[in-house]
Order: structure tokens, then sequence, then C-alpha cells
């Protein structure tokens, strides 16, 4: 059989990686396939990388379109990101009738409806492993391997640049500036890092594990994102005198109000296993009615984990080229004219647990008017914990832990406080899950 041809937009450290994986593993993948798969075509700006690339073989171009109007290329790997030029390529690859295998996160939670629509009318497949959690196969967890079950929940440290920030802050003291520096040489961070430490990148690739796991729409714009760059050396090192770790989690819940789908830094038991997940690693826990509690753990980023994600899908892709759609597995994991229309709790709906530092001066009665709040507003506290002052300094700071409670009452616990004059600035809070 003829080896199936695919054109490759993008020769960064992904492109570079899936190029290098297709011909390093050439000969197992075409025992697993009964057929090899062969670059024929490539787009890189500058083309930095065709150097892996068989010059003899593939033809090169600096112009992407020449890659998707190619009538030889049956697949079209997408290695670009972002979402204009990446969305009219697909388009474009859709419309000439190619599959497609993309890692963009960006694309799929915020364009995927109109990408899917096109690509389940011309009959081709849109396959987006590497697009969640980079080389670990998520995707095919949730929609397949889990697909008896109801899922009650998903969390997610599915940000490598974020979770090797909080790493580096605790084990080393670094501080945060220059842990992302080391991670945007890495080449784990995204084009721009704030998409990181703000938590979009996570909230895009929560978005696409929501859909998988409850049959709802992507709906990226109604994901709460919060980011890192606020969490401090103190409230690592005080979470830790508690028996927690602080997390950057992707959380999405089934509640009889809706689904909770929220990006935040997040306090959980350091006995748990995600929470020693650490530097650049991802781990996605997934809690299924049948199954139970099930935890991935794998490389989410870099060339050789996500090209591996990559190809699994070009070979997925090959093996379902001529199968009837009816017959394949959907795009979203359930059918396209039977997804629901639960809808996304906004955030002040939302209950958690949460941890609470504040500064106050340093006397008699101040916890006592503190804790006076949180009692009117019927917020049980868990923990209080009160650091001693420095020498000479007349203010300390307050921890709290709270029971679980609706996110619209702590925040007006926590406007109340802050109006206090033994109250120093605001009043930082981490939300806390126990994932039992
Ligand atoms: N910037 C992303 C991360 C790359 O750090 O996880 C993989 O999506």
């Amino acid at each position: 059989m003829d080896a199936a041809k695919v054109g490759l937009l993008g020769l960064g450290t992904v492109g570079g990686g899936t190029a290098a994986v297709l011909l390093r593993n050439a000969d197992e993948i075409q025992r697993r396939l009964g057929r090899s798969i062969e670059i024929t075509h490539a787009a890189g700006l500058g083309i930095a990388n065709q150097s892996i690339l068989d010059a003899s073989k593939v033809k090169l171009t600096e112009d992407a379109f020449e890659v998707v109007n190619d009538p030889d290329v049956e697949i079209v790997v997408e290695l670009i990101g972002g979402y204009t030029l990446a969305k009219d390529l697909v388009m474009k690859a859709i419309e000439n009738g190619k599959h497609v295998v993309t890692a963009n996160k960006a694309l799929i939670a915020t364009h995927g409806p109109e990408i899917m629509q096109a690509a389940m009318a011309r009959g081709v497949n849109v396959a987006y492993e590497a697009a969640v959690a980079g080389g670990i196969p998520i995707i095919k967890a949730v929609r397949e391997g889990l697909a008896a079950n109801r899922i009650k929940w998903i969390a997610g440290i599915i940000n490598g640049t974020g979770n090797f920030i909080l790493t580096e802050m605790r084990d080393k003291g670094r501080n945060f500036d220059d842990v992302l520096k080391e991670a945007q040489a890495l080449g784990y961070a995204e084009a721009d890092p704030t998409f990181d430490v703000e938590g979009i990148d996570a909230a895009h690739k929560l978005t696409i594990l929501a859909s998988l796991a409850y049959g709802i729409e992507l709906q990226f714009d109604k994901c709460y994102t919060e980011g890192i760059s606020k969490i401090t050396t103190e409230d690592v090192n005080y979470a830790g005198e508690l028996g927690y770790r602080i997390k950057h989690l992707g959380i999405t819940r089934k509640t009889g109000h809706g689904i909770e789908l929220r990006v935040h830094p997040t306090l959980i038991p350091e006995k748990r296993l995600i929470a020693n997940v650490d530097g650049v690693m991802n781990a996605v826990l997934v809690q299924g009615d049948a199954v139970g509690p099930t935890l991935y753990y794998g490389a989410g980023a870099g060339a050789e984990p996500t090209a591996s994600a990559v190809v699994a899908d070009i070979i997925d892709t090959v093996r379902t080229i001529d199968i009837d759609a009816s017959h394949k597995v959907p795009l979203l994991g359930f059918k396209a004219d039977d997804m629901s229309d639960i809808a996304i709790m906004p955030i002040e709906d939302v209950e958690t647990a949460c941890y609470l530092r504040m500064t106050a001066l340093d006397k008699p009665g101040v916890l006592a008017e503190v804790s006076e709040v949180f009692a009117l507003h019927n917020i049980s506290l868990e923990a209080v914990l009160q650091k001693e002052p420095a020498e000479g300094v007349a203010k300390v700071h307050l921890v709290l832990l709270t029971q679980k409670v609706i996110e619209r009452n702590i925040n007006a616990a926590i406007a109340e406080v802050e109006s206090f004059s033994d109250i120093e600035g605001s009043v930082a809070r981490i939300r806390l899950e126990h994932l039992g």
C-alpha cells in the first residue's frame, strides 16, 4: 500500500519533534498500521528545522497554503499555533477534503464548533490529542476509554510552565520571573507566556476536556480563569505548614446546578498523588461513576512528548480513512445531534473551601473581630494560623482555612474584613479542594 501523505504546517519545536519521531520509528509505525507515513510537503517560516526532513522526498515552502492546496496531501498537520492563520489553513484544508491533525488547543477551544461542523459536513477527521496535556493520551482516555462512565469531575495540572514555576518557587525559593525565563528557554511556554501564567492555556485545555466529559459544546468564553502571578512564597510556605500544596488546577465538575469550569491556583492535600506532580509534568485526575478515580501522568509539553500525541493522531486518522463517518468516534465523543445544553455555572455560584491570608495589626481582639464576620456569614473555619510578627513589626499574618462556602458568600465576608481598619490591604484568597 502507498504511504499515507502528510502535509506539515510548522517546523518549530513540535513540528521538528513530529518529523523526528516519524522518521525514527518508521518501522514500528509501519508494523502497527500496515502502511507507512510520509511527510511529503512542509511549510515553516524560515524553515528552521528543514535539516530533519528528507529534502529528496519533502517539498519545502514558506507558504502554508501551498501545503493545504496540494492535491497529494491526505492529512494536514497544523502545528503553527494561534487563532487566525491556523484557522484559515485548517478551514481550507477541510474544504479541500483533507483530514486535520492539530496540537492547537486555542484553535479547538475557541473555533472548535465551526471547524468540527465543517469537518463533519465534508466527512473528514479533526484529531487534537496533542492539544491537551501534550503526550498524555487524555483525549482518548476520556472520550473512548471512559465511555461507559458518567464523569463526575476532572481536575488537572494541564500547564507545564505554571507547574514548573510553582515547583521551583516551593523547592528552591526562586522568584517567579526567573523561573518563567527558564521555562521559555526550554520551549515549554506559549509564544505569549501570559497564556501560561494567567491560566488561559489551561482554560483552553479544560474547555476541551469538559466537552468530552459531559457532551457539551466547547465554551471557552465561560471558563473562569485566574492566574498564578499573585501567589507568594509565603502562601506556598503557609500552605505547606497546613499540609497542602498549591497547584494551578483546571477543574470541571457536574453539579445539580450546572457545570463548573474553572482554572485557578488551588490548595490540595499534599498526600494526594496529584499534589506530587512536579516540574513541567502534567497530570489529570478523572472521577467516573463506574471506574472511580483514575490518574493520568506525563509530559505536557516539549518536542517529542507532544509529537507522540500528534503521530498517534496521524496513525488513528490513517486507520479510519476509509470508514464511514457514522461509524467513527464522534469528534467530541458524543453524537453531534445529542449534545447537552446544561449551563456552565458562574464562579459566584461555585462552592469551594478557601485559604485566606491577611495582614492584621498585632493587637488584642483582631482575630475575634475577623472570626465574627465569618460566623455572621455562616462560614465555618477549619483552621486558623497566626504567624508571630518579626522583631519590631506590629503586624501579623493571619491565615484561615474555611469549610466549603459559596463564592458569593465568601466574597461578601472578604469585603467586610477588608473594610476593617485593623486589616491592612486586601485579603489573599486561594480556593481549596480535597479531591477525595
Ligand atoms: N505552554 C504549554 C505548557 C505547552 O506549558 O503546558 C503545552 O501545551
